[in-house]
């Protein structure tokens, strides 16, 4: 390959991965904005955490929580998961949840009443979705702690 090829490729390669960098960085935050940014994240946790306290399974789970901390950890959490602008400075899931001793079935309801907390304030199916798969993840260090 001529010296001027060689030179056209590697200006397509740059142009090919600059804008694939590109494209990453402006659609990086996306969920983050389908959630509703800080405001909508904190509008269905603080509506999750109030319907744990009323959860017949699960309230007794919440009846000691610090609701501040845990709505602002939570929130924060979401928020850098969903590759917002936050840094989740809180305890790691195994540290938060030792010795609540939760069950599979505890966490899958909370989960739900997160879900449901987003349906109703408005946040789309594919967004509730995509929050889901970050969520599942941390199952395993939070359940039989
Ligand atoms: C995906 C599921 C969950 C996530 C992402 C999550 C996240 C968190 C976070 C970030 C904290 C605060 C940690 C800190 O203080 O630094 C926390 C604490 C706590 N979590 Fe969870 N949690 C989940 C599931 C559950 C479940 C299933 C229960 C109960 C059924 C639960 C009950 C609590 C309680 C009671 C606290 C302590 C609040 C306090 O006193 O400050 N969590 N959780």
């Amino acid at each position: 390959m001529g010296r001027k090829n060689s030179g056209l490729l590697a200006a397509s390669l740059f142009a090919i991965l600059g804008y694939g960098a590109a494209a990453e960085g402006a659609k990086g935050d996306a969920l983050f904005r389908d959630l509703g940014g800080r405001e909508g994240i904190a509008r269905f946790v603080g509506a999750a955490v109030a319907s744990a306290h009323s959860h017949p399974r699960i309230a007794f789970l919440f009846e000691d929580a610090d609701d501040g901390n845990l709505k602002g950890q939570l929130g924060d959490l979401i928020c850098a998961l969903a590759a917002g602008p936050c840094n989740y400075e809180g305890l790691g899931m195994r540290e938060a949840h030792s010795g609540m001793e939760i069950t599979e079935a505890e966490f899958d309801i909370f989960v739900e009443l997160v879900l449901d907390a987003m349906e109703q304030s408005g946040i789309s199916h594919s967004a509730r979705n995509r929050l889901l798969a970050l969520l599942v993840p941390l199952r395993e260090d939070i359940i039989h702690q």
